[in-house]
């Protein structure tokens, strides 16, 4: 079985950082290593100590003075819009119906779509995320692509593909019969497999018919060990919109809670303009918000309000919602994140930020045994990170005194730059993609 021993400046978390000074919610080893055997940490430690019990002769991959981290998540992303980052002038409606609806509809091609997935994959490594849940296209086609494209570099990602029955142009269209069927085949065939995890996805709520909510309800009930993933109040001509589509239900989440669409596994995208009636739904049901600052900001959709989820006790998660996300690195994405709280007199300490991309990210998928933190058994999804990697940064960099300075600086300048290393189940992966004839679309 392989081993290698993953030399650096290790940090992991243990907890939710409760402020700057709680160092009981992570480890630090500033020369510490983890040992890696059969694409699992088998330990954490001083360098010595576990480089001494690893035994003579071990690979050693020497990270020094880079950090050492679990692999990064990210929770909400859209892999067919890969190329669609960056489309200009518009808000969510007219943003999805003038490039969104128009790029998702070439990912009924199969080459097509295996191309985008090859390259996604590969944009996500090279930013250091490890594990990733995304949407795929109304077309199977497109999540074979995807889970094709991560079995092959053995990341464990969650994925599938989108139901949409209205309120879109026909080539993008299902039923709620072909999108009931084609989810459960994929569900069959993908759910389980290796590191693979399916995510049932109604679109939300303006492009599902009541019958496919039924349908998406059916398939919630048949598959309890599946993610659902939607969208929720994220722009106010949304809000609108959906709920004048189901004038039966009290607001925008009481339409998914009718349908039996919320439990702990549920990740509801943006959740912007919520009431506290609504964020106490999620509290109850345990149902995740998921907090885009690229993408909220971009779209000018709003500014997520992370202290009313903690306060009234409902969960949340990070992510960067590529591609009205600006950028795939969770670093930028926490660099927007800690700028949209200040704007809402919030605060997002860097403990917390790095809480948020790993342990944070993995509780919220109910994942945290295995990804998440460097815990013995965990899967050995590293990040090494290079606290100089940009010039700028490296200057600054000089005059910081701390680890919480460091990492602060990290997420507010870092980017794909700072990824020295990927490691997936224990197997390094920087530079291994964009090599293949799949890439060069
Ligand atoms: N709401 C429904 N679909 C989408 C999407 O693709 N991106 C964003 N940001 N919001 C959505
Ligand atoms: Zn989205």
């Amino acid at each position: 079985m392989s081993e290698l021993l993953i030399r650096g400046r290790v940090l992991t978390f243990l907890a939710e950082p409760q402020g700057i000074d709680d160092t009981a919610a992570w480890r630090y080893i500033e020369d510490g290593a983890v040992f890696v055997r059969g694409g699992k940490v088998v330990e954490i430690g001083e360098h010595a100590e576990v480089s001494r019990r690893a035994g003579p002769g071990i690979a050693v991959a020497d990270h020094r003075p880079h950090l050492v981290l679990p692999g990064l998540i990210d929770t909400h992303l859209h892999f067919p819009q890969t190329q669609a980052i960056a489309s200009y002038g518009a808000q969510l409606l007219e943003w999805l119906n003038t490039y969104i609806f128009v790029e998702e509809q070439k990912f009924a091609e199969a080459a097509h779509a295996a191309a985008v997935a090859d390259r996604f994959m590969d944009e996500l490594l090279s930013n250091g995320t490890t594990t990733a849940v995304a949407y795929c296209s109304v077309h199977p086609e497109s999540v074979e692509a995807y889970f094709s494209a991560a079995e092959a570099r053995g990341m464990r990602m969650v994925g599938g593909k989108v139901m949409m029955d209205r309120n879109a142009p026909d080539a993008l269209r299902d039923t709620p019969q072909q999108g009931y069927d084609e989810t459960k085949r994929l569900i069959g065939k993908w759910h389980g497999r290796g590191r693979a995890h399916y995510a049932i996805s109604p679109r939300f709520a303006i492009t599902s018919t009541p019958e496919q909510m039924e349908m998406s309800q059916a398939l919630v009930a048949e598959h309890p060990t599946c993610f659902v993933q939607t969208h929720l109040s994220e722009n106010r001509d949304e809000i609108a919109f959906a709920t004048s589509l189901y004038p039966q239900a009290k607001d925008y989440t009481d339409i998914y809670a009718r349908y039996g669409l919320l439990n702990d596994r549920m990740l509801l995208g943006h959740c912007i303009h919520l009431s506290d009636r609504e964020v106490s739904v999620l509290a109850e049901t345990g149902a995740v918000g998921v907090f885009c600052p690229t993408s909220n900001l971009f779209l000018g959709s709003g500014l997520f309000d992370r202290d009313r989820f903690d306060r009234l006790g409902a969960r949340w998660s990070v992510a960067t919602d590529v591609g009205a996300g600006t950028s795939f690195s969770m670093l930028e994405t926490m660099d927007e994140a800690y700028k949209v709280l200040h704007l809402n007199g919030q605060k997002l300490t860097p403990f917390n930020s790095f809480y948020r991309l790993t342990l944070g990210n993995a509780r919220a998928l109910g994942l945290e045994k295995h990804i998440g933190s460097l815990h013995a058994g965990a899967d050995a999804d590293i990040v090494v990170l290079d606290s100089s990697g940009k010039s700028a940064m490296e200057y600054r960099m000089r005059t910081a005194t701390s680890l919480a300075e460091e990492l602060f600086i990290l997420q507010t300048m870092g980017d794909d730059r700072c990824v020295a290393e990927v490691y997936v189940a224990g197997k390094a992966m920087k530079g291994k993609g964009k090599t293949g004839a799949a890439n060069q679309r």
